[in-house]
């Protein structure tokens, strides 16, 4: 893998496989750090509603110097916005701070089970899709019995799940429903908020090709054939995250990276028992 990949949703459209995260990143920040993502190769932002920077990357990719089409947006409701009045409002409201002609990618946050709107919001988001503003649809943190259920219900499929996903905790059994689905797993917390990095089987690994910690990271999420978005807001590591097409884990480096999956590595809430 020499360059940037795109993987294919069950829709028709693609996504750029390694996309920056922008948890945390104020949107006072947003659009230089867009640009400078943009400038380094990335061509894939994750924002959401919750992170209060949608009007700082709407400008960061309005003002970044390619075309609309050249950059994918993901963007995401938020819990408390689930049924459908309140999704149709929200949508439009994160439309309208994003300013873009339109949105590649819209997600529901939270299944958020113990509000027993997720089906609701699901059928809402076929309602968006079909309208025209967004391109494709998909879920972040669904269960399994959240995916099958909302299947059963709509007859139709999200074109991905993004959920946390890095070595410590990888998440096969849910990758698995997404196999059988046709559904692309995306991975958020992909460094494990940088908690992975002192990690000393992925710092052998680094060491014998001789780059970051990081880098063999996404590197590993890559060949995994995930999709992975890195967040950062520091120019320098932007740049080092993107670094990764330029060579290649091979076998040994993939088992030992893949031997530390544990069932207690999870870091963020629990999408089953997360009442927020
Ligand atoms: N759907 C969901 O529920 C959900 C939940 C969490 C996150 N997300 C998405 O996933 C994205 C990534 O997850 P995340 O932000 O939680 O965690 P992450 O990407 O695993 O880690 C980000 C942390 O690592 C640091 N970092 C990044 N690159 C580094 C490098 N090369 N060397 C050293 N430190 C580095 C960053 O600091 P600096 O910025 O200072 O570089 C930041 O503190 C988010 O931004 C968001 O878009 C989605």
């Amino acid at each position: 893998m020499t360059e940037q990949a795109f993987l294919e949703f069950h829709d028709g459209n693609r996504i750029p496989q390694l996309g920056l995260g922008v948890f945390k990143t104020g949107d006072d920040i947003a659009a230089p750090t867009i640009r400078k993502a943009i400038e380094t190769g990335y061509r894939h932002i994750d924002t959401a509603a919750m992170y209060d920077n949608e009007k700082g990357v709407g400008e960061g990719v309005r003002t970044c110097g390619l075309p609309r089409e050249e950059i994918f947006v993901t963007t995401k409701l938020w819990n408390d916005n689930q049924g459908r009045d309140k999704t149709l409002k929200a949508f439009d409201e994160s439309f309208k701070r994003l300013g873009l002609d339109y949105i590649d990618l819209y997600l529901i946050h939270w299944p958020a089970p113990n509000r027993g709107l997720y089906v609701e919001t699901w059928k809402t988001l076929i309602e968006l899709k079909a309208e025209g503003r967004v391109r494709s649809i998909g879920v972040s943190n669904f269960c399994p019995e959240h995916l099958e259920k909302i299947i059963d219900e709509t007859g139709v499929k999200p074109v991905i799940n993004q959920v946390e996903l890095h070595p410590l905790f990888q998440q096969k059994k849910l990758r698995e429903t997404h196999a059988k689905h046709g559904i692309l797993t995306e991975c958020w917390s992909p460094l494990g908020r940088g908690e992975l990095l002192d990690n000393p089987a992925i710092m052998g690994v680094a060491k014998k090709h001789d780059r970051t910690a990081a880098q063999v990271i996404i590197r590993w999420h890559l060949q995994n054939g995930l999709v992975v978005i890195p967040k950062s807001s520091n120019p320098e590591r932007i740049e080092e995250n993107f670094n990764v097409f330029d060579f290649i884990l091979d076998d040994s480096d993939m088992r030992a990276i893949g031997g530390l999956d544990s069932a207690l590595g999870r870091i963020g809430p629990d999408p089953m028992t997360a009442t927020f």
